[in-house]
């Protein structure tokens, strides 16, 4: 039973707080020294989740040693190891050293970054950052946004105001209840289903997201775009958005964002750019070029989770004028005091959550403490991994590329093996631990994919996952 310090038993006395900390700290270095010796994915102790999930509610409390005991016999072996150096599925990278140190700090100062007065440090941290991924993409001065919990909500958050903004001024009051032709919005069959997901959760309707072909690269096709743009209105249906991607999901293309922004500002669309995964590689010079027209978007998602490594939760959204932010989300409840002042923003006007945690500290401190150099070396770095590993397929008879190496991922596949082989090939190395890729369809074929987002992987990970496949594919 824990010891009761004055102030009730919710609270640590200096002693506790020392010996949570030894704990925490133990528990971190020796976790990040072992990582790569453990499967990367668990053999699943079903027995003991169920126990887990099943446990009965603790009336009273356990020690802290019993928690960290607990954490290691069933919660660690019963972990997916995102920081072992052959995790490598998805867009999913394992977190800088400082980002989990910095989510302590921001949940210990527990700042709440909805209005301003509640959290005026946080919000000028939220500012600056917000300035320098505008900045980064040359949005202009009118520019705003809000970190978000993720490219999803990002995705989210954007939508809505390019929704409300088709609607107009009485979007607000009447939704799409206020009748009127459909709204129809555009994205290439390459995007994320996260556009999907907003599309229905915003109430226009998946039969109203025209998902259009790619080219020979996997970029969305103007062709295609005007001709549906021109179709639906000649149906009587109201176009109102395209949403181009800086880094599709599977294989990393990047739609011709200069050509997507002129069509969309002639035909009077908003263009929102998904650059959750790819488009923070603009702090890169190799890829600060084929960046250079996200800043052309009414609005832009990024994923500070994603290529600033930082621990989970952490996305971000900008828009090229604030007002739309505003108009979509403010409120004025009786029961919160807001002072607008213009040094500061009320976040909460901005987004859809009232409550909201200091995500920004993480961000800002991994770009203070490594600085954005660091950053643009280790997505070069990913990248040379990607291009080592295709280089390496197309050497090795036993596999095919399914699509050319232009970012940090590699779909291919197992020649001569069906689309089935090629799954159970993923599903062998993934169940053995040895290594966890993710799946790829590549223009209706089936394969494997890399992304490599991993701070550990060396280029002899990729070289024993290909012939680990090469074996099980041999069994
Ligand atoms: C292109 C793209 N958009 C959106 C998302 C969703 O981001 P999140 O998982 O942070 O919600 C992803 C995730 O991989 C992505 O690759």
């Amino acid at each position: 039973m824990p010891s009761s310090p004055s102030g009730g038993p919710l609270l640590f006395t200096p002693e506790q707080h020392t010996r949570a900390l030894t704990l925490v700290g133990e528990f971190s270095q020796q976790y990040l020294a072992t990582v790569a010796d453990r499967p990367v994915y668990p053999p699943v102790d079903r027995a003991a989740l169920r126990a887990i999930a099943h446990e009965p509610l603790p009336r009273s409390g356990m020690p802290l040693e019993t928690l960290f005991a607990e954490l290691e016999a069933v919660v660690v072996p019963n972990s997916t190891h995102s920081a072992h150096p052959r995790f490598l599925p998805y867009v999913q990278p394992s977190p800088n050293a400082l980002s989990p140190y910095a989510d302590h700090v921001a949940a210990v100062l527990n700042q709440n970054c909805n209005l301003w007065h509640l959290s005026p440090a946080a919000n000028a941290v939220e500012q600056a950052l917000l300035r320098w991924f505008a900045d980064l993409f040359r949005l202009p001065g009118s520019a705003g946004g809000i970190v978000t919990s993720g490219g999803s909500m990002a995705n989210l958050v954007a939508l809505t105001a390019a929704r409300d903004h088709a609607l107009g001024s009485a979007a607000r009051a009447e939704g799409l209840q206020g009748g009127g032709a459909p709204l129809v919005l555009y994205t290439s069959e390459e995007a994320h289903s996260s556009i999907d997901k907003a599309v229905s959760i915003l109430g226009l309707g998946t039969n109203n997201l025209r998902k259009l072909p790619t080219d020979e690269r996997f970029r969305l096709r103007l062709d295609a775009l005007a001709a549906a743009v021109v179709a639906d209105r000649a149906a009587g249906r109201r176009p109102f958005c395209v949403v181009a991607s800086a880094g599709t999901v599977t294989t990393g293309a990047i739609d011709p964002l200069a050509e997507l922004s002129g069509f969309c500002r002639e035909q009077g669309l908003w263009l929102h750019v998904d650059g959750a995964y790819g488009a923070l590689a603009a702090l890169s010079e190799r890829f600060s070029e084929s960046m250079a027209g996200v800043g052309l978007a009414d609005s832009v998602s990024l994923d500070p989770h994603k290529f600033l490594f930082c621990a989970f939760e952490a996305g971000c959204v900008l828009v090229r004028d604030r007002q739309h932010l505003v108009n979509a989300f403010s409120a004025q409840p009786s029961y919160l005091t807001m002072s607008e002042d213009p040094d500061f923003v009320d976040f909460a006007n901005q987004g859809p959550q009232l409550s909201r945690a200091f995500k920004a500290l993480k961000v800002w401190w991994s770009l203070k403490h490594f600085g954005a150099d660091a950053f643009a070396a280790t997505i070069e770095r990913m990248h040379d991994l990607a291009l080592h590993m295709g280089t390496e397929i197309e050497r090795r008879p036993a596999f095919e590329l399914l699509a050319p190496v232009v970012f940090n991922c590699v779909c291919f596949r197992v020649r001569g093996l069906d689309d089935a082989g090629n799954r159970r090939v993923l599903t062998s190395l993934v169940d053995g631990g040895d290594a966890f890729l993710g799946p790829a369809l590549v223009k209706g074929r089936s394969g494997l994919r890399a992304c490599f987002m991993n701070l550990r992987t060396e280029r002899a990970d990729v070289d024993f996952i290909l012939d680990r496949l090469q074996e099980l594919a041999g069994e």
